[in-house]
């Protein structure tokens, strides 16, 4: 019996989405609670530059646009990208701006930043400690990273045919983010998605690992 090879979410996949991806209440929801928890975690101010990576359609930056200065939202999906500069139109926001990255492959951005955060996109990325290394780049010294993510699971979120990390063992990533150069390595859990499996309802932690670059 032939055994379908697991694939990569692919811009393509994002691209189909980013039209409906709003309607969802609990992405909704999870990009305010993430927000709320970095807002808490994170002494925020309007001369802050942020970078957004994996930015989907913008529901983690938005909320918290009035707390930060500039905000460059990247993803490498032109659908969702197009999703962002119209609500960036519609909203009349001047400090907002959307950007096609993808960082493993694409050079970096000139500037640098004093936070990145990014949410729910760490496990399509393949390699880990590149992307932690490229953070750490592109941050200013003591700037702040902000990752929220899956924590380790089955592999039953996205499913057998989907090729991502099954999220994330905190004390692993907490190493991998240390000997990328980051201090301050912090968790705490933001949020749970419950799913409907075949087998009941199954709760998928959310955490948020706050660091600064040292
Ligand atoms: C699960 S969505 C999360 C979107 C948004 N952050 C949110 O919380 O609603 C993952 C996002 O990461 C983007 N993405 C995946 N791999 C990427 C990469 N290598 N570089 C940049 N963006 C990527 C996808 O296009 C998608 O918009």
């Amino acid at each position: 019996m032939t055994q379908t090879q697991p694939t990569k979410l692919d811009a393509a996949h994002f691209d189909s989405k980013a039209r409906q991806w709003d309607d969802n209440p609990v992405f909704q929801e999870r990009g305010l609670k993430i927000a709320q928890a970095i807002r808490q975690a994170v002494p925020l101010h309007p001369q802050m530059n942020a970078l957004d990576y994996g930015c989907g359609t913008g529901l983690l930056s938005f909320p918290l646009k009035d707390e930060l200065g500039t905000i460059l939202l990247a993803d490498s999906s032109s659908g969702m990208l197009d999703v962002v500069a119209e609500k960036i139109a519609a909203q009349g926001v001047t400090h907002m701006t959307p950007m096609k990255l993808d960082l493993l492959i694409d050079p970096p951005p000139a500037q640098r930043f004093d936070l990145i955060v990014t949410a729910m996109t760490l496990h399509h990325v393949p390699d880990t400690d590149q992307i932690l290394r490229i953070f750490h780049d592109l941050l200013q010294p003591g700037g702040y990273l902000c990752i929220a993510d899956l924590d380790q699971e089955d592999g039953s979120f996205h499913g057998p045919e989907v090729d991502v990390h099954h999220g994330f063992d905190q004390a692993d990533l907490s190493r991998r983010a240390a000997l990328a150069g980051f201090a301050d390595i912090r968790f705490q859990t933001v949020f749970s998605i419950a799913k409907e499996l075949a087998t009941g309802t199954r709760d998928y932690p959310v955490f948020l690992m706050t660091a600064r670059r040292a």
